[in-house]
């Protein structure tokens, strides 16, 4: 095993019914702005009980902050900020909202231009205190520090981490997520699906608990996953999905281990120039890469196979491994998922090239061995 440190700082308030407590953990004398996305929390009541918990608070509202929130609609809430002179943020919504909105902590203190957090990685020495009321199981983001930015003017997608963006509190109430479109639900398990296996389909450096771990949440995945589709309002599956979401990437599972992210970085070049959801990027993304990768790969698909899918032991390594991959895009076909380009009518060659151009141009290498070339992932796209 790795060395590794580990600290989270973010308070989980996990159940039904529990918005109400965001009163006991914002202090009275916050300017608070509630920030949202395009309108779903209005609907389905959510809204409706933040503004009764922050009855007698100072606040204000922010929205229309899009799916792959935008740098341009987040730059408008920074001057709001500024201007207005807030000083806690309260995202109330999916992934997009609360990375937004971390975003936004961060800009608003930034001393430069606040592109560069994004381009060229710069340090966040302050950021706004955050919370948030997270209502689509996927991202992590209410347990981690990582925000993904899309920035419309130059068709990119990129990602930032700081410790200063961890959120202060976050709540899950499994309840909201009753509302979510199938879509989103379907999204959101395949989201979860590859971040567990962008860290354990890597190579072991003998982490058995880990590795058990993240098997123990696809294997949830598969159980829960069929239930909530059948029955949206099953709360037990619907909890269940949701804890799997937060645990999947909130880095337990990767102490110590070795991570890749290389699905999620091909992926967001995906969403950044065809405009596809992030969870529809990966179910077309991973299997390929399996397939070109298998052999950096083997061992952990091989016991995934075995494990999760029952598979015989004693069957040859690489039979194994193409059994996971295969079951696993089985998993994603039978919730709903497709999981190849031609599907969602992009010409796969076209998209290679692309991919190919934008890698070779910023000099990308990617994967836990730094062996996905531009060309490799050429490749990649090619065959998804
Ligand atoms: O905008 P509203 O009207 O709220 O509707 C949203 C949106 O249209 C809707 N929705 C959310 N909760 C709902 C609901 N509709 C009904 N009932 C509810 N309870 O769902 C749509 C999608 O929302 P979005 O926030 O975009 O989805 P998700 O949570 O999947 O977030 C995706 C974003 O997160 C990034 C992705 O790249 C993408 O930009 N990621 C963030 C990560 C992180 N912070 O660690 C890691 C992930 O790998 C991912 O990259
Ligand atoms: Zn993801």
């Amino acid at each position: 095993m790795n060395n590794f440190e580990f600290k989270c700082p973010t308070k989980i308030i996990f159940g039904a019914d529990t918005i109400s407590k965001i009163k006991e953990e914002i202090p009275h004398d916050k300017k608070i702005l509630i920030t949202y996305g395009g309108g779903s929390i209005r609907k389905n009541g959510v809204l409706k009980q933040v503004k009764e918990a922050l009855n007698g608070f100072d606040y204000s509202e922010f929205g229309g902050i899009e799916p792959n929130p935008k740098y341009e609609t987040l730059m408008e809430a920074v001057n709001m900020v500024k201007e207005g002179g807030y000083n806690f943020l309260l995202a109330v919504g999916g992934g997009s909202v609360l990375d937004g909105t971390k975003f936004i902590a961060a800009a608003s203190k930034f001393d430069g231009e606040p592109w560069d957090i994004l381009s060229k990685g710069a340090t966040i020495h302050e950021a706004i205190d955050i919370a948030d009321v997270i209502t689509l199981p996927a991202t992590g983001s209410e347990m981690n520090c990582a925000a993904v930015i899309s920035r419309n003017s130059t068709k990119e997608k990129l990602a930032f981490a700081s410790e200063k963006v961890y959120p202060k509190f976050s709540i899950i109430d499994p309840k909201t997520t009753y509302t979510l479109p199938e879509k989103q639900t379907v999204n959101g398990i395949v989201d979860t699906f590859t971040h567990v296996m962008e860290q354990y389909a890597t190579y072991d450096v003998n982490t058995p608990l880990q590795d058990q771990w993240a098997l123990g949440i696809i294997k949830t995945l598969l159980e829960e996953g069929p239930k909530v589709l059948k029955d949206p309002q099953n709360y037990d599956a619907r909890a269940n999905i949701f804890w799997c979401a937060t645990c999947g990437l909130n880095y337990w599972i990767s102490l110590g281990a070795v991570q890749d992210w290389s699905t999620h970085m091909i992926g967001h070049e995906l969403t950044a120039f065809y405009g596809l959801d992030h969870g529809e990027t990966l179910a077309i993304i991973l299997p390929s890469l399996w397939h070109v990768m298998k052999k950096d790969k083997m061992d952990k698909l091989a016991k995934m196979a075995i494990e999760v899918f029952g598979a015989n032991e004693f069957l040859p390594k690489s039979l194994l491994a193409d059994i996971a991959i295969k079951k696993t895009e089985k998993f994603f076909n039978k919730i709903g998922r497709k999981t190849k380009l031609k599907e969602y009518g992009i010409n796969s060659k076209e998209a290679a090239v692309e991919v190919k151009k934008r890698f070779s141009q910023r000099g990308t290498v990617l994967g836990e061995k730094g062996n996905i070339t531009p060309d490799i992932a050429y490749e990649i796209v090619l065959n998804a």
